[in-house]
């Protein structure tokens, strides 16, 4: 409970910060609540990647005001509710869970009539949330040389032709062609400089490079839906009106990946990345476009992947009962090994040597 005081200040923080974010004289300003911050816990075996969020229920989880990226106005927030961001990750794969309450949309095979969602992360120390990474060249000049240090990592997830619960992302087919499509799901890895210079990750204005992957997968799901055992496309639409609830996105990515070209950012544990997340959705009907996004803030938020033994410091009921159980299994493993060697020690014959058992 503790724990919470200090991001609900900091949220109270960044509200009031929010006022000032207008971009009245087209000069872009920011006051982002510093103490904003989300933290990848270490929990291994936690988090089956579904799209279900009731494996996340103890993870503590951050919410933001959902306002428009590109002009951050209170006035404009989105209007159903906050988003909840929680991420963990197991050593190996960081995983993120986005919650937003919304009414059911969905038009199948037209992605800005459905809601979308993306993550953005800081590569290059240069790379600005304003402007995806603030390069300043133009589309046809920017390039890994002109750009250089200004490369963001972004996973884009367009539903239109998603079927809920399923997995999307990374697939064999895109990744033998060395880039960061999907031609299923639309859950793409991509790399930018700015706005008008976005890349899936492999493709590039000063050519291909085969040995890139969509490192990323994903998931969504809608709290209206009763079914709970594999959809398929035939199912569309999945539910019918567009009954309130909550959406459901739910993604991972390996901490680390075989990007050679600086288009993935690459995580640590115990170190801290920026990121950003980005949300569309098609509000009074109307289908979005691209830059018509909301984001949880309007500048990176940072993330700290906690090492592993930060969570055992943690005194949470179930944490430290845990806690508990595993030192007394050691103990008694501990007293089980040392009770052999004494058994042992005074059952040993002193210079017999070792005789086999049938020979006796
Ligand atoms: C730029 O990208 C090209 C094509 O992927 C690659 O051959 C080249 O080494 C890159 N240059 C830099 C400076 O990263
Ligand atoms: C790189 O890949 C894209 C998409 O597949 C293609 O349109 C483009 O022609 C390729 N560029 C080069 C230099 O091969």
């Amino acid at each position: 409970m503790l724990r919470a005081l200090p991001v609900v200040l900091a949220l109270g923080f960044v509200l009031i910060g929010r006022v000032n974010s207008h971009q009245e004289s087209g000069e872009w300003s920011c006051e982002s609540g510093s103490e904003i911050r989300l933290e990848a816990q270490f929990r291994p075996g936690l988090v089956t990647l579904d799209g279900h969020a009731d494996d996340w229920e103890g993870i503590y989880g951050s919410e933001f005001s959902l306002l428009p990226a590109l002009d951050p106005d209170d006035d404009d927030e989105y209007k159903a509710g906050k988003m909840t961001v929680k991420t963990v990750h197991d050593g190996r794969d960081v995983f993120f869970l986005l919650q937003v309450d919304g009414e059911y949309k969905y038009s199948k095979g037209e992605n800005n009539k459905c809601p979308s969602v993306a993550l953005m992360f800081q590569v290059g120390e240069h790379a600005t949330y304003h402007n995806m990474g603030g390069c300043e060249e133009e589309a046809d000049s920017c390039t890994n040389k002109t750009c250089k240090g200004h490369e963001v990592d972004i996973m884009h997830f367009s539903i239109g032709n998603a079927i809920p619960g399923r997995l999307y992302g990374g697939n064999p087919i895109d990744n033998r062609d060395g880039n960061g499509g999907d031609r299923f799901g639309h859950l793409v890895d991509v790399y930018a400089w700015n706005p008008h210079c976005r890349h899936l990750d492999g493709i590039g204005p000063s050519g291909n490079d085969s040995s890139a992957q969509n490192d990323w997968k994903g998931a969504w799901w809608h709290s209206s839906f009763d079914v709970h055992s594999g959809f398929v496309e035939q199912d569309s639409p999945y539910a019918s009106g567009n009954p309130k609830g909550t959406y459901y996105f739910e993604f991972s990515r390996p901490l680390r990946t075989t990007d050679r070209l600086q288009q993935d950012a690459q995580f640590t544990i115990g170190g801290s990345s920026k990121m950003a997340v980005a949300f569309w959705y098609p509000v009074d009907g109307k289908p979005w476009h691209g830059s018509g996004h909301y984001s949880i803030n309007c500048d990176w938020v940072p993330m700290d992947i906690s090492s592993g033994s930060s969570v055992l410091s943690q005194s949470s009921t179930s944490s430290s009962g845990s806690t508990a159980g595993i030192f007394a299994l050691l103990l008694s493993v501990v007293s089980l090994c040392s009770s052999v060697f004494v058994g042992y020690r005074v059952l040993k014959p002193k210079g017999v040597p070792f005789t086999p058992m049938e020979n006796l």
